[in-house]
């Protein structure tokens, strides 16, 4: 059973970048030491309802790629709550490679078994999934990302009182489950800022659809596509570590924050506007990031 955390004790910190707005960050990224961010939120519901039915056998399957913060935090529930757990992880040229991985390394010593499957056979997550649950009827299948309505549902307790007192509340998105939370549980008179940082068209549709408003606006964050890290953006996350003391990874926060920022210098926000920042983990990704950087002679993230 996940246990519901005191989420009125999670700092909110200022960043003092500009004279004109007021910028703070939600720090969701301490919430928890392995199932950080939003990864505790969007599976608070989907793994206590599924433990309520009671299943004789419980088993948790999903799915991810090789750097998966979402793996890695349902491995790290599979171990915590001792749940066997199973990832089906894209890309079937890991299958000899994975100790080399910290993600997967870190999934496999919570005990969680991982299947390789090719790029096409995970583009077919539908049929694979359909697939999953004859094989394994009592099994709870969650989505890739845990984006679902039970994780939109969760998303709700990254709000509280201390967020109703912000004009923007801001969010990485990837497979969209986090803004669609957020989006639904807000104030009416706050506005929702996405920063996209993957290349999908279909994601306006599919926000719209679970939370049903249409106070968010989605903007593009790839800076060179989805896991791409640029030179630009190391440099970045470095210097906000050095000022703030507070860690990005650089395939969500630290792109979104630094989308932020550019927002905030281009005039974007209004004058005085209140931006709220929520720090959704992922910091597992720093390690894997930094391999593949270290590989082509490149910074590393501090
Ligand atoms: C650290 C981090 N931030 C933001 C997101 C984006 O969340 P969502 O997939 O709900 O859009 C993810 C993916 O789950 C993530 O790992």
């Amino acid at each position: 059973m996940l246990l519901q955390l005191p989420t009125e004790n999670i700092p909110i910190q200022e960043i003092s970048i500009h004279k004109n707005v007021k910028l703070f960050i939600k720090r969701e990224d301490l919430i928890h030491p392995q199932i950080s961010g939003n990864k505790y939120w969007k599976l608070f519901y989907n793994i206590n309802h599924y433990l309520e039915k009671n299943p004789e056998k419980p088993y948790i399957i999903t799915f991810g790629g090789a750097f998966s913060n979402h793996i890695a935090a349902v491995s790290a529930v599979g171990n915590l709550a001792g749940i066997p757990t199973l990832g089906i992880i894209r890309g079937e040229e890991l299958e000899h490679k994975w100790r080399d991985n910290p993600t997967l390394l870190f999934a496999k010593r919570n005990g969680m078994n991982l299947k390789f499957v090719t790029r096409e056979e995970y583009r077919h997550k539908e049929k694979l999934t359909e697939f999953l649950q004859q094989e394994f009827p009592d099994a709870l299948v969650v989505p890739e990302g845990g984006t679902n309505e039970d994780a939109v549902e969760g998303v709700k307790m990254m709000l509280n009182e201390q967020t109703k007192d912000f004009d923007y509340l801001c969010t990485a998105v990837g497979t969209g489950g986090t803004i669609a939370g957020i989006s639904k549980f807000c104030e009416e008179n706050q506005k929702v800022i996405g920063c996209k940082v993957v290349d999908d068209a279909s994601l306006e549709n599919k926000i719209s659809e679970l939370t049903l408003k249409q106070n968010f606006n989605l903007i593009d964050s790839c800076f060179g596509g989805y896991g791409k890290i640029s030179d630009e953006n190391i440099r970045f996350i470095n210097d906000f570590k050095e000022k703030y003391d507070i860690p990005l990874e650089p395939i969500y926060t630290g792109k979104m924050m630094q989308k932020v920022v550019e927002l905030i210098e281009e005039g974007y926000f209004p004058e005085n506007s209140r931006i709220l920042c929520f720090h959704t983990g992922g910091l597992q990704g720093i390690e894997g990031a930094n391999l593949l950087l270290e590989k082509q002679n490149r910074n590393l993230i501090i």
